[in-house]
C-alpha cells in the first residue's frame, strides 16, 4: 500500500533504503514531485515506466546529488555544461549531454544522450545524499497527465503504484525544469522553464535556439508532444475580452483567470491566479487539478500575454488546452 509520510529524516532514510532495494519512491523537488528509482537499475527504471503507463522509449531525467558526479554519467561533456551546472545547480535546469557507456540504456529510453539535473530542494538533496547515486525521476503523474506539485497529487495519480511518498509540501517553482540539449551543433531549449533563455545565454556566451526552431531534431522529448500536461476535462484558451461570451456557451464551466477585472458572468468554479507569471506557474497545476475535479463541461482559461516572462506558463497551457474556436 502506498504511504504518504512527512519528509522527516527517518522517512528519508527509509526512502533511500527502498531505492537501494530497487523499489520506487516519490519525492518533492523545487519544480514538481518526482517518481524515483535507482537510475542504474534496469528493473527499477522499467517499474517507473510501468507505474506511469509511459512508453519505455521516453527517457528519464537522472537526478544527481551534486555537479561533481556529472562525469560518472556523461562523456565528452561540453564546456557549456560545466558552466551551466556551476551557475544553476542545484536548480530547475536539466542538461542533455552524451551518456556514459556504463549507464544502462533503459534510463535513456535507448538514446545515447542523458538528461541530468541537481534539484534544489532540501528533501531531494537529502535523499540523493543518503542514496549516494543517481535517481531516475520523471514527474510523478500518469503519462500525459498534469504534473504533481503536492504529495496528494501523487497519491491521486499513482495510488498504490508507489510504495512511499515523501511529503515536502507544495513545490516552490511548480513548473518542470528548463531542458537544454547540449548534444547538437547549437545548444537548444527542449522545454522552457523558470530559468529563461537570456539567463542561459549570458552564462555560456552564445545563442541558444528554441525547440520549435530545431526542425528534424532526433531526440525524443515527451514534454515536447502536443498533448501533455492535460486534465481530463476539455480545456480552452480564450482572450480576456471574449471570456464572458464564451462562458455563455456552457451550462457549467470552470474558469481560470489572472486579470483583476472579471467578465460579468457568474461562474461557480472560478479560480483567479496571480497576474505575475512566477506566482501563476507555482499554482497552475493545483488549479487545473481542482477544476478537473469540479465536474464541469469545460475549463476556460484566460490566455496570458504572449511575452517572454510568460513563456514557460504559455508552453504548458498550450499543451493542456486548445484555442477556443467557435
Ligand atoms: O522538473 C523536472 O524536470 C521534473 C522533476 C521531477 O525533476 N522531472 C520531469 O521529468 O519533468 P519528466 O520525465 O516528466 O519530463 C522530462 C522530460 C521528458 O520530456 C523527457 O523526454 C526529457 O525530459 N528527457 C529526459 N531525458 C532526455 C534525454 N536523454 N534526451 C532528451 N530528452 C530527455
Ligand atoms: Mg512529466
Amino acid at each position: 500500500m502506498s504511504r504518504v509520510r512527512i519528509a522527516e529524516p527517518a522517512a528519508i532514510e527509509d526512502a533511500a533504503r527502498l531505492l537501494t532495494l530497487g523499489r520506487l519512491v516519490a519525492f518533492p523537488t523545487e519544480t514538481v514531485y518526482g517518481l524515483g528509482g535507482d537510475a542504474l537499475s534496469t528493473s527499477a527504471c522499467q517499474a517507473i515506466f510501468q507505474a506511469k503507463n509511459r512508453p519505455a522509449d521516453h527517457p528519464l531525467i537522472v537526478h544527481l546529488p551534486d555537479a561533481a558526479q556529472l562525469d560518472r554519467w556523461a562523456v565528452n561533456i561540453p564546456e557549456a555544461a560545466w558552466k551551466l551546472a556551476k551557475a544553476f545547480w542545484p536548480g530547475p535546469l536539466t542538461l542533455i549531454v552524451p551518456k556514459h557507456p556504463d549507464v544502462p540504456n533503459t534510463v535513456t529510453g535507448g538514446q545515447n544522450a542523458i538528461g541530468l539535473r541537481v534539484p534544489n530542494h532540501p528533501v531531494a538533496l537529502a535523499l540523493l545524499s543518503a542514496f549516494g547515486s543517481g535517481i531516475a525521476a520523471p514527474s510523478a503523474n500518469r503519462f500525459q497527465h498534469v504534473s504533481p506539485t503536492r504529495a496528494s497529487h501523487v497519491l491521486d495519480d499513482l495510488g498504490e503504484r508507489v510504495e512511499l511518498i515523501l511529503d515536502g509540501g507544495p513545490c516552490s517553482v511548480g513548473l518542470e525544469s528548463t531542458i537544454v540539449n547540449l548534444t547538437g551543433a547549437q545548444p537548444q531549449i527542449l522545454r522552457p522553464g523558470a530559468i529563461g533563455k537570456e539567463a542561459l545565454q549570458a552564462v555560456i556566451g552564445r545563442p541558444i535556439v528554441d525547440h520549435a526552431v530545431c526542425a528534424g531534431q532526433e531526440l525524443r522529448v515527451s514534454g515536447a508532444m502536443a498533448i501533455h500536461y492535460a486534465p481530463q476535462t476539455p480545456c480552452f484558451l480564450c482572450a480576456t475580452s471574449r471570456l464572458g461570451k464564451v462562458l455563455l456557451d456552457y451550462g457549467q464551466a470552470g474558469l481560470l483567470t489572472y486579470s483583476a477585472s472579471l467578465p460579468n458572468h457568474p461562474v461557480r468554479h472560478h479560480i483567479r491566479l496571480s497576474g505575475q507569471p512566477m506566482a501563476y506557474g507555482h499554482e497552475l497545476y493545483q488549479a487545473l487539478r481542482t477544476l478537473d475535479k469540479a465536474n464541469v463541461e469545460a475549463i476556460i482559461i484566460e490566455s496570458p500575454p504572449e511575452i517572454k516572462s510568460w513563456h514557460a506558463v504559455n508552453d504548458r497551457l498550450r499543451k493542456a488546452a486548445k484555442p477556443y474556436s467557435k
